[in-house]
C-alpha cells in the first residue's frame, strides 16, 4: 500500500510523528477546551453542497485575483509563526512553495525568518505582511516600512491578539523557542523571544504577548495604520457584522474572517458561520476573506459560496513543511488544488464566477440555522 499522503490529514499524521513534541503541541494547539478548533471543522459539515449537472466541466478556471493581485487560485496561505521549527528552511521555503503554486503568502511578524530574506527567496511571488501592533508603534511602524520596501503587497493587521489565548500544552510544556531561532525581525532578544530566562512558569509565548503587544488596541489604530502606509490594509480577526461595518468606516480594504485558528477566544463561533452575515454586512463594498478549519477542496468551495473571495490555510501548511519542506508545502497546496478543482467540476462550476450561494445549504440536521 502507498503511503502518499492523500488528504490534509495524513500530512498531519506525518508531521506529528516528527516534530519534537512541544513543536506539534505549539502548532496543533486552540485554546482551552479547543471546542472553537474542532468546531472549526465541524462547522463545514453543517453546510450541504447543492450541485449543478450537464454543464460541460472539461475545463474550470480557478484563478482569481486577491487585492488586485493575481494568483491560479483562491486558497493561500495564512500567517503561521516560526516556520523554521517545522523545517530549516521555514518561511523561505513557504515562499518557494507559493510562488510555485502561483498563489500569495502571508508573512507572520513572528517569522524566524526576516521579511526581506522571504522576498529575497522567491523573486517576484506574491506576498502580504501579518502584523502585530506593538506598544512601540515605532518599532511596528518599522515593520510595516520594511515590508512596503520588500515589496509586499499588503498588510495583515491582526485585530484578534490584546492577550494571547490559554493554550494548555504550551504552558504545560512552558513553550519557547529552541535555542538556535529567534523571531528573525527582531534585534533585541526580548522582542526577538530569544531571552534565555524570564518566561516563568507560563508558556514563553503568552509571556511575551503580555510584554510587548499592544491590550489597548482599537479602531483609531487602524485609522493610524491606514496613514501610515499606502499598502492596502486587511483587519484579521473580524468576526461581528457590525465590526465589518465599522472596519468599512475606517477605510479597511479588506477583512479576513478568522477566529486566529481557534487559538484565541474558545467557545468562539466557527468562521464558516460567521463568514454569511459579514458578507452581508460588506455589501461587496471590499473583499471578504475566511480562514479557520479548512482541510479539503469542498471546504473551499463552501466558504467562496458564502462569499470568501479567497480563503487562507494555517496549519495544513506547517504539517507539509514538518514532513518536507519546500516539497512538502508545495504538495499540500497542489492537493488543496486538485480537492477544489474536483469539488467545482462536480458542482457544475466552470470557473469562480459561477460559485454563488445558490451552491450551498444548511443542513437539515442542524437546528441552529
Ligand atoms: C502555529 C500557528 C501560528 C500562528 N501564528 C500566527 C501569527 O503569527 N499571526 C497571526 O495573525 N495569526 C497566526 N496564526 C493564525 C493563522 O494565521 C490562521 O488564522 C489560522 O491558522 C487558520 O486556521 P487553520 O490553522 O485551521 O487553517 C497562527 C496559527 C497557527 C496554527
Amino acid at each position: 500500500m502507498s503511503d502518499k499522503p492523500v488528504c490534509v490529514r495524513d500530512f498531519e499524521h506525518r508531521a506529528k510523528r516528527v516534530l519534537p513534541k512541544a513543536v506539534f503541541d505549539y502548532y496543533f494547539s486552540g485554546a482551552d477546551e479547543q471546542e472553537s478548533l474542532a468546531d472549526n471543522v465541524a462547522a463545514f459539515s453543517r453546510w450541504c453542497l447543492f450541485p449543478r449537472v450537464l454543464k460541460d466541466v472539461s475545463r474550470v478556471d480557478m484563478s482569481t485575483t486577491v487585492l488586485g493581485q493575481k494568483l491560479n487560485m483562491p486558497i493561500c496561505v495564512a500567517a503561521t509563526a516560526m516556520q523554521r521549527m517545522a523545517h530549516p528552511d521555514g518561511e523561505t521555503a513557504t515562499a518557494r512553495a507559493c510562488l510555485s503554486a502561483g498563489t500569495g503568502m502571508m508573512l507572520s511578524s513572528w517569522a524566524t525568518s526576516t521579511i526581506e530574506e522571504v522576498a529575497e527567496a522567491a523573486p517576484g511571488g506574491l506576498r502580504w505582511m501579518q502584523l502585530y501592533i506593538y506598544k512601540d508603534r515605532a518599532l511596528t511602524h518599522s515593520l510595516v516600512r520594511r515590508a512596503e520596501e520588500a515589496g509586499y503587497k499588503g498588510i495583515f493587521v491582526t485585530v484578534d491578539t490584546p492577550y494571547l489565548g490559554k493554550r494548555r500544552d504550551d504552558v504545560r510544556n512552558r513553550f519557547k523557542l529552541p535555542s538556535h531561532l529567534r523571531m528573525a525581525n527582531f534585534e533585541s532578544p526580548d522582542l526577538a523571544f530569544s531571552s534565555k530566562e524570564g518566561y516563568g512558569e507560563d508558556s514563553g509565548l503568552a509571556v511575551y504577548v503580555a510584554q510587548a503587544i499592544d491590550p489597548s488596541l482599537k479602531w483609531e489604530d487602524i485609522a493610524w495604520l491606514k496613514r501610515i502606509t499606502s499598502l492596502p490594509v486587511v483587519v484579521k480577526g473580524v468576526l461581528r457584522a457590525e465590526e465589518a461595518k465599522e472596519a468599512l468606516k475606517y477605510g479597511v480594504d479588506g477583512i479576513l474572517v478568522s477566529n486566529h485558528g481557534a487559538r484565541q477566544l474558545d467557545g468562539v463561533l466557527a468562521t464558516i458561520d460567521a463568514l454569511p452575515e459579514i458578507v452581508e454586512a460588506v455589501d461587496g463594498q471590499v473583499e471578504v476573506y475566511l480562514d479557520g478549519g479548512i482541510q479539503k477542496g469542498t471546504d473551499v468551495l463552501k466558504a467562496l459560496a458564502l462569499g470568501a473571495k479567497a480563503v487562507f490555510v494555517g496549519r495544513p501548511i506547517l504539517w507539509g513543511l514538518a514532513c518536507e519542506g519546500e516539497k512538502g508545502v508545495s504538495d499540500v497546496l497542489q492537493l488543496l488544488r486538485e480537492e477544489l478543482h474536483l469539488a467545482l467540476a462536480l458542482s457544475g462550476c466552470r470557473s469562480l464566477k459561477e460559485v454563488d450561494r445558490t451552491l450551498v445549504r444548511r443542513s437539515g440536521h442542524v437546528s441552529r440555522i
